[in-house]
């Protein structure tokens, strides 16, 4: 442990202001890090025993993935319970006992908050069943009666993001059937309805709770969805646009202007605590500049930069993307972020060998077309991963992608758990792909994940070599390859820089400089000569001055 590390309130005061400005934020979904419990599913413990590992990785903080109070319908996405940690994961003395060890490491910990929707078990949603039409129980959620005669169809036609209809039926108290309710995702996430003041004051007090417990901020999920458009138009998602919205312009549920006054709302409450507290937003929108709108100074302190996530391996349109965000978020005054992989995506060490066009959500399994090639994958996976560290901004990595873990593509059937597979009845095989249990060690039961080799998903044989304790200590691997570009970022402050792009030699070439760093990627298919210098970085190994395709380099 370092000096700080045995005194955290000397880290937390010298960190400096606006951390979020710039640092590297790792995401952990909980249930899939580590288990400390032996049952199969990554716990709170679990992530206080690796913290040192992370520390030793160079990240700045960490974005905790639903561990709240749940039936797991959706993998923690779906609430019961906003104020307590679901038993799977352990206590609220243990999220406590985490949160001071982060900090103690200077590690700061934004936690997810998931207010479009709750659980259909939270009290709240149950206790509107039992009230019945018209009740104040029931306007905390979105019901409707149906329409047609007899008001069995759908109040209109909205599709869940996860597949099928986006309302549900419910049998009144009295046994009769009854009006309908609106979710968005799975039937299990009823969404709320945010002209409600009882909704607003309840989130508020939400956000305290955690607050008061010393979280650095929150990562919003869905940000983009909490208000619908007024008398609920119509409307046909266009079935390219990705599952989580994304490309529409002008969706009645996605975007709309009211859900600025909530985070204005959400600003004064983080405003109000020390310690530069941060709300980052999901939201999914059809550009950079609108999403922009969603971090003005008094809203939102970052926004997922998700065109960059799914921009394609092509140096015209990276570079586009990049200046784009630069200048949007520029005009605003926010900072970038960038984003590579996340638990709702195909990792990106499988994705961008894709070559079949794959919806975001949609997933890839074993009967998906244009399988990525695992060597090419993972070759451009670190290639991105060094270009994306060395862009001014602040950047989310996702668990295990230090490890250049690829997407698990095989997996059988029976053992998928994400609602979109069922939903689908197997047409879209969803997220479980991206969120198989970390390797922690070559050998040993569930390699290292829990003591029992329990695994809520099964774990490939191949990933034993891609083990953390594999990786450690070998200077190829890409564990490494991450560790370097952390402590080199952190070292010449990359993440507060400004980006001038120079001539690489060719267009296939990105090359920029970043306080005082020379960074060229190359992701066309020949190989480029290299300028002189000092290889601080490079995604592969260099001989005679060559950088090689789908190579980057950082020189000082
Ligand atoms: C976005 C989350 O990242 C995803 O995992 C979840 O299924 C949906 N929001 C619904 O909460």
């Amino acid at each position: 442990m370092t000096d700080t590390a045995t005194n955290p309130d000397v880290r937390l005061t010298t960190v400096g202001g606006e951390w979020w400005r710039t640092a590297v934020i790792y995401q952990i979904y909980p249930r899939s890090f580590a288990d400390s419990s032996g049952d199969g599913i990554g716990d709170l413990p679990g992530v206080t025993a690796h913290l040192d590992d992370l520390a030793s990785l160079g990240i700045d903080a960490i974005w905790l993935s639903p561990f709240q109070r749940s039936p797991q319908k959706d993998a923690g996405y779906d609430v019961a319970d906003y104020c307590d940690v679901d038993p799977l994961f352990g206590t609220l003395a243990d999220f406590d006992e985490m949160l001071a060890a982060a900090h103690a490491r200077s590690i700061r910990i934004i936690v997810d908050l998931v207010p479009n929707h709750s659980s259909d078990q939270h009290a709240w949603f149950q206790a509107a069943l039992a009230a019945g039409p018209g009740s104040p129980e029931r306007a905390r959620y979105m019901f409707r009666d149906g329409r047609g005669p007899n008001g069995d169809e759908a109040p209109n036609n909205w599709e869940s993001v996860f597949g099928g209809p986006a309302w549900t039926r419910v049998t009144e108290p009295d046994g009769t059937p009854g009006q309908w309710y609106l979710h968005l995702f799975d039937a299990s996430q009823p969404d709320f309805d945010w002209s409600n003041e009882g909704v607003q004051e309840s989130f508020r007090d939400v956000l305290r709770f955690w607050l008061d417990r010393g979280v650095d901020g929150f990562r919003v999920d869905v940000a983009h969805g909490l208000v619908k458009q007024h008398g609920l138009p119509d409307y046909t998602p266009d079935p390219e646009a990705g599952s989580m919205g994304g490309n529409e312009a002008a969706v009645p549920y996605w975007g709309q202007p009211g859900v600025h006054d909530i985070w204005r709302d959400w600003h004064d409450v983080l405003a109000a605590y020390d310690g530069d507290r941060a709300l980052c937003a999901e939201a999914w929108l059809p550009t950079i500049a609108q999403t922009a709108l969603w971090v003005r100074r008094d809203e939102m302190h970052q926004a997922f930069n998700f065109e960059y996530l799914e921009t394609d391996w092509n140096a015209g349109a990276l570079r586009r993307v990049i200046d784009e965000s630069l200048r949007a978020y520029g005009e605003v005054g926010a900072p970038s972020t960038w984003v590579l992989s996340n638990h709702d995506v195909v990792r990106h060490a499988s994705r961008l060998a894709l070559t079949a066009d794959t919806p975001q959500g949609a997933g890839i399994g074993p009967k998906s077309p244009g399988k990525p090639d695992p060597v090419v994958g993972l070759r451009r996976a670190r290639a991105a991963s060094a270009l994306m560290l060395a862009l001014p901004g602040s950047a989310y990595l996702y668990q295990g992608e230090e490890l250049g873990l690829p997407e698990v593509i095989e997996l059988p059937d029976d053992v998928r758990q994400d609602p979109t597979w069922f939903r689908t009845n197997g047409e879209r095989y969803g997220r479980d792909g991206c969120r198989v249990p970390l390797p922690w060690s070559a050998e040993g039961p569930a390699y290292g994940f829990s003591d029992t080799g329990a695994s809520w998903l099964p774990q490939p044989a191949e990933w034993s070599a891609l083990a953390r304790e594999a990786q450690q200590g070998d200077p190829t691997s890409t564990l490494s390859l991450y560790e370097t570009l952390l402590a080199e970022r952190r070292a010449r402050d990359l993440g507060a820089g400004t980006l001038e792009w120079f001539d690489g030699g060719s267009p296939d070439v990105l090359a920029f400089e970043n306080g005082g760093v020379r960074v060229l990627a190359n992701l066309g298919s020949a190989p480029v000569a290299l300028p002189e210098g000092v290889v601080l970085a490079a995604s592969e190994p260099l001989a005679d001055s060559i950088l090689p395709p789908d190579t980057t380099v950082w020189l000082a």
